[in-house]
């Protein structure tokens, strides 16, 4: 078990960052690029755990996926050249991968199996079964003491007319995904607007794509090809450092972050920071293979409780642990709705910032859909050495932001999850400024199992 000792910073931090590149956009370009004629290429592509579950299911169909110097470099052996899998495919933590790659199997003529780690086991896979099956794969869920295995067995599909009950960019990509591998005309509506990566990137890649407000349109004979992609910094990572420069008590800390993605469907943080004081300017805009990218100057504000409204739930959903840090320190009271989605998520994050904000003193209350923080204003935080992160990377990273500038030192469990979306989390905080010790924790947890027994 690795653990993070946060020291919180009395000093003005000064710096220019990138984080690495978004999540989203990186499973992506892999997926696509396995579909695709000819040599995809991707630079900047976020090397963490999730991506690179993704990269392995596609390695083990036959796709080419290798680096070269700094970019990835992916070769398809066309829809028909994909090979059957004897073993199964392994999701890691990673629910896109699970629920992209569940979609890209049901086009195609034969079984595959994919499972995942005990948390990505747990999450609903219904939302995706059902609507796949409906166009004609046959998908089971089988579960034994060895986990949870998804088998699809794809080919032979119709064309599909969904009207989707949730907005989840997931379940939109998967449903495209078949139709691409399935050949098949889809139709999606939204009853929101999810995150627009795949609808973008597939146009870059020559989809026969329409998207018409909440509708996207996929037409059957869809040729991709190969495309040159440069992945922005994902705002899902940014979003601890704006946080922790906002929260940062030295009023000449200043922080730039560089090469940031601000597509309109993800930047429902920064509409929410700006409206509760946030000093936060967006310079050098520009259109990067697509996608609206920016740098970011960030500035220690006094912020103030605002409501989070349910329309911008889908645009800032992976924000809430860290817009909740913001709330703990504002002044007044911030209230979250809207946001059951975050339940199933890769722990029930509104439980897990219920548990764990009251450890920094910050008082809070549990709704169904959301949660309400009464802001500290004036006082700090107290830190804790007992913060956990229920395996969830932006849980841990979410409270080493708050500990950042904590009374005490806090001690974060349990944090080899960091490495599923952001591997260099630690190292750029400490660049940074910030003090992190490493701390062995092992037999902390045999001490738990032995409590849990008694
Ligand atoms: C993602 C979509 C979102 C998000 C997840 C990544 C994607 O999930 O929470 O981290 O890449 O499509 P939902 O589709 O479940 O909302």
């Amino acid at each position: 078990m690795k653990s993070y000792t946060v020291t919180p910073t009395t000093k003005v931090l000064r710096g220019i960052i990138e984080v690495a590149g978004d999540k989203s956009i990186s499973h992506r370009a892999l997926i696509f690029g396995a579909l695709a004629t000819g040599s995809t290429t991707i630079q900047n592509m976020l090397e963490g755990e999730d991506v690179l579950c993704t990269a392995e299911i596609l390695k083990n169909l036959g796709v080419t996926v290798v680096k070269i110097k700094n970019s990835w470099k992916v070769v398809s052996p066309g829809l028909e050249g994909f090979q059957p899998f004897k073993g199964v495919h392994y999701c890691g933590n990673s629910g896109t991968t699970l629920r992209l790659m569940t979609g890209f199997f049901s086009g195609l003529p034969f079984s595959s199996t994919l499972t995942g780690d005990a948390s990505l086991n747990k999450r609903p896979m219904g939302r995706v079964i059902e609507p796949l099956t409906s166009l004609g794969a046959k998908i089971t869920e089988d579960k034994n003491e060895k986990g949870r295995f998804i088998t699809v067995t794809g080919g032979h599909l119709h064309k599909g007319n969904f009207s989707l009950k949730i907005p989840s960019a997931q379940l939109k990509t998967a449903l495209l995904l078949a139709g691409l591998t399935g050949n098949v005309d889809i139709k999606v509506k939204e009853p929101l607007k999810s995150r627009d990566h795949s609808e973008r990137m597939l146009k870059a890649f020559g989809a026969k794509i329409k998207v018409k407000g909440l509708e996207v349109l996929l037409a059957s004979n869809s040729k991709l090809k190969a495309q040159k992609l440069i992945v922005p910094g994902d705002i899902s990572s940014a979003a601890f450092f704006i946080v922790a420069a906002l929260i940062n008590r030295q009023e000449k800390t200043t922080l730039t972050l560089e090469n940031i993605g601000i597509n309109p469907t993800r930047v429902g943080i920064l509409e929410v920071l700006k409206k509760m004081g946030a000093k936060i300017q967006l310079k050098n805009k520009r259109l990067v293979c697509g996608e609206p990218v920016a740098d970011l100057v960030v500035k220690p504000s006094k912020l103030k409780g605002v409501t989070v409204s349910q329309k911008l739930i889908p645009s800032l959903i992976d924000e809430i642990p860290i817009i909740s840090v913001a709330a703990s320190v504002a002044k007044g009271v911030t209230k979250i709705r809207g946001a059951e989605e975050l339940r199933v998520k890769e722990t029930d994050r509104i439980k897990a910032l219920i548990n764990e904000l009251p450890k920094f003193g910050v008082k809070v209350k549990e709704y169904p859909d959301g949660l309400d923080i009464i802001g500290l204003g004036d006082s700090q935080p107290t830190g804790s050495p007992e913060v956990v992160s229920y395996g969830d990377h932006r849980i841990a990273m979410s409270m080493a932001v708050l500990a950042s500038i904590s009374q005490n030192p806090s001690k974060i469990q349990n944090t080899e999850c960091v490495a599923t979306s952001f591997p260099n989390f630690r190292d750029l905080m400490e660049k940074w400024d910030f003090r992190f010790g490493k701390f062995n924790v092992n037999f902390c947890m045999e001490e738990l199992v032995e409590s849990d027994l008694i």
